[in-house]
């Protein structure tokens, strides 16, 4: 069966540094794949290297089949790559519905076409209802996204990805900067989207990437170190090696 997302030998240098080094992944339709691994193993750039934002210096990357690696990111986006930032990249004085209005009108072209076609507007509108309510952010449709939690920005933002329809959605770091009691809402809601929308997820706690994921691929220094399922990946003594390892550098500062 081909790949929804495949990487084959894949390598990215910015100097002396070896970002990606032979990378090789494939991900079949509907995946749930989460990346993890330590802070510069290169998780951002795996993604950058898929959405065509950063180019690679060698290796394919192929989507369902169709090797992209020379498209450009508007290209990939067209054929149905999505992402979220590990920062987040909002309009925030728009409402919640506006900044979905935006991406969808971008996608289509609408917003060209405003002026000429109302009947392209209450479409446009009604598209980014939808998706908010698949976010469970209806009751936020009018408020500006400043106003927000942070957690529910967050929510905006995958909102924002599902309105380029995308059959890949690369999610850097949905959860970051949100509180730990609010992050479990996050990943339930993207744990309802389309079966069909094939997911790659960088994600920096554990209990979150071993409920939502059903493969992982640990990456360290550019390279990845091993992928399996969630028990296989637990069970590494090299995984829990590099996590603990962290965990100390992070408590001597
Ligand atoms: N545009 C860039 N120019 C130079 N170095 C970069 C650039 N982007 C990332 N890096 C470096 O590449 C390494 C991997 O970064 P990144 O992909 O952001 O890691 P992660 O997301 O796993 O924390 C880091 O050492 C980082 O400093
Ligand atoms: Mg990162």
């Amino acid at each position: 069966m081909t790949a929804a997302l495949e990487i084959r030998n894949l390598r990215k240098n910015f100097g002396a540094i070896e970002v990606a080094n032979d990378i090789n992944l494939a991900l079949p339709r509907g995946a749930r794949h989460a990346l993890i691994g330590p802070n510069g193993a290169g998780k951002t750039t795996l993604v950058n290297l898929i959405t065509g934002r950063v180019r690679s210096s060698s290796g394919q990357v192929l989507l369902d089949g169709d090797e992209i690696t020379s498209l450009s990111q508007a290209a990939r986006t067209r054929r149905g790559i999505a992402r979220t930032f590990q920062v987040n990249q909002l309009f925030r004085n728009l409402t919640v519905l506006e900044n979905v209005y935006l991406a969808i009108g971008e996608r289509t072209g609408a917003c060209n076409r405003l002026w000429r076609s109302a009947g392209s507007e209450a479409a446009v509108i009604e598209e980014a209802l939808d998706h908010l309510q698949s976010l469970a952010l209806s009751s936020d449709a009018c408020r500006p996204v400043r106003e927000l939690p942070y957690g529910r920005q967050r929510l905006v933002e995958i909102a924002i990805a599902l309105a380029q329809q995308p059959k890949l959605l690369l999610l850097d770091e949905p959860a970051a900067g949100v509180p730990s009691s609010e992050s479990h809402l996050i990943l339930d809601v993207i744990s309802r989207l389309d079966p069909n929308i094939t997911i790659l997820i960088i994600e920096h706690d554990m209990d979150v990437v071993f409920r939502f994921a059903q493969r992982i691929t640990v990456l360290a220094a550019g390279a990845v170190l091993t992928e399996g399922t969630p028990d296989e990946i637990s069970a590494d003594p090299r995984v829990r090696a590099i996590y603990l390892g962290e965990k100390r550098e992070a408590q001597h500062g």
